[in-house]
């Protein structure tokens, strides 16, 4: 079933210089690439993107550590996208997630945790729309 997601490579995801090595694990991995692109995050676009979580008592934090840098932002197509990707992204916490994933091979953070990606395809509507409006 093919189907569309969005991955962000995160502000210390880009600080590292793993842009390249974290959209070469999604082109090997078979997905087509069809939008790309490297933005900063203002305080508002931000608000908008994690909406969701805006009552969490983490979303000052959040919202400071997104806007901090550049992210790449990615949209991938390819069979059970959504899923796939997040398989593929690992744990929330980085020092939880599986070897073999993104954040379980790159990175110990909680907070700073490389990569975002949608977590279903109604979540995908939304982000898609927001940092590509
Ligand atoms: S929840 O409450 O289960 O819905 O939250 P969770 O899925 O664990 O996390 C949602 C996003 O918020 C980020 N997060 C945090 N950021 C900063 N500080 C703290 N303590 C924190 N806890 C969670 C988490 O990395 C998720 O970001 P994304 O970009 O969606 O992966």
């Amino acid at each position: 079933m093919s189907e569309q997601t969005l991955f962000i490579v995160k502000p210390d995801g880009v600080k590292r210089k793993l842009v390249g090595e974290i959209i070469s694990r999604f082109e090997k991995k078979g997905f087509t690439i069809l939008k790309l692109k490297m933005f900063t995050f203002t305080k508002e676009l931000a608000t908008e993107f994690y909406s969701v979580h805006k009552d969490k008592p983490f979303f000052g934090e959040l919202l400071e550590y997104i806007t901090s840098g550049p992210v790449v932002v990615t949209v991938v197509e390819g069979n059970n996208a959504v899923a796939t990707t997040r398989q593929m992204v690992g744990a929330t916490k980085s020092f939880e997630a599986e070897p073999g994933s993104i954040r379980g091979d790159f990175g110990l953070g909680f907070t700073e945790n490389i990569i975002h990606a949608s977590d279903s395809t109604e979540s995908f509507d939304k982000e898609v729309n927001v940092v590509f409006k």
